[in-house]
């Protein structure tokens, strides 16, 4: 009897190992996939084409900063992810009745690419039917088939993630074709968003360190927005983006395997 059992719990055993085997066999970052139940943990199955042919084991969300050291370092002191076009989301209805002529960029919402760990957002504002539109036009020129959704709708989202995490920070960077006087300032403030700015006045000007993120969060001005309009920061205090940042083109990255997205232009933009 003790024979038995001994060699019937040794082929139990040999069973388990042999599913844990198995299990740790799963698929990671870059491998091919066909289902995301072939991806480790976090990571989902994606066909990243053009430029990653195939579908790949890609991470669903990534890494908050902020909690993989602390939050006591000056902001510049942290990489964080950002996306390129966050509006111009796959799928997203017309809201001007004439279908949709132009590119996509994201798969995600607003609210799931920050809810995914996304801490920045490049977004093309635009004067578009007497308000602020996010477009992904040409010419400075939004029209009914470029048109994604007015401006006032994503800065909800932003707001509303604001206003849930109270320890994050959310960078915008406007590609900005608005020329209505107050156009942006209107609609950061009918949204929610003027509660959080982080003013300008409290930029450091000459490659200082920024403030710490624990005093960002303690003040509650956890919303930085840059321009690229320049004459922005005298007019409305909307800090001018290359005053503060320089950007690296780092295509050649894009086939590297911590990439999350797919992006013809996938850049690395850092704080001054
Ligand atoms: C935060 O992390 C940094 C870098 O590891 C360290 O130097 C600093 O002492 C930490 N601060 C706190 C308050 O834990
Ligand atoms: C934005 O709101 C603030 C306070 O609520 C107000 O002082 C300011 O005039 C408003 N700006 C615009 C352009 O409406």
């Amino acid at each position: 009897m003790g024979g038995t059992f001994t060699a019937a719990a040794a082929a139990a055993a040999l069973v388990l190992v042999m599913a844990g085997l198995f299990g740790a066999a799963t698929a990671n970052i870059g491998d091919k996939c066909s289902t995301s139940a072939d991806c480790g943990a976090g990571q989902w199955c994606f066909d990243c084409e053009p430029e990653l042919a195939g579908s790949h084991c890609v991470r669903s969300a990534a890494t908050n900063p902020f909690q993989l050291v602390n939050n006591s370092l000056p902001f510049n002191k942290y990489a964080y992810l950002t996306t390129h076009n966050s509006f111009a989301i796959v799928g997203e209805p017309s809201h001007t009745g004439i279908p949709r002529i132009t590119f996509d960029n994201q798969e995600d919402t607003v609210t799931d690419q920050l809810n995914n760990g996304v801490r920045a957002l490049m977004l093309d504002t635009y004067d578009f039917k007497g308000d602020v539109w996010l477009c992904h036009s040409s010419g400075g020129k939004c029209n009914d088939f470029t048109a994604f959704e007015p401006a006032l709708d994503t800065f909800k989202e932003i707001e509303a993630f604001l206003s849930a995490n109270p320890s994050e920070i959310v960078t915008l960077i406007l590609e900005d074709y608005v020329n209505a006087p107050n156009g942006l300032t209107n609609v950061f403030n009918a949204s929610g968003l003027q509660k959080y700015w982080f003013p300008v006045s409290k930029m450091p000007q000459n490659g200082q360190d920024w403030p710490l993120v624990s005093d960002m969060v303690t003040s509650n001005q956890r919303l930085l927005v840059f321009t690229s309009a320049r004459s922005k920061q005298v007019t409305e205090g909307i800090a001018y983006q290359w005053n503060f940042m320089v950007e690296n083109n780092c295509e050649t990255l894009l086939l590297s395997h911590e990439t999350l997205c797919c992006s013809s232009s996938l850049s690395q933009v850092s704080l001054l």
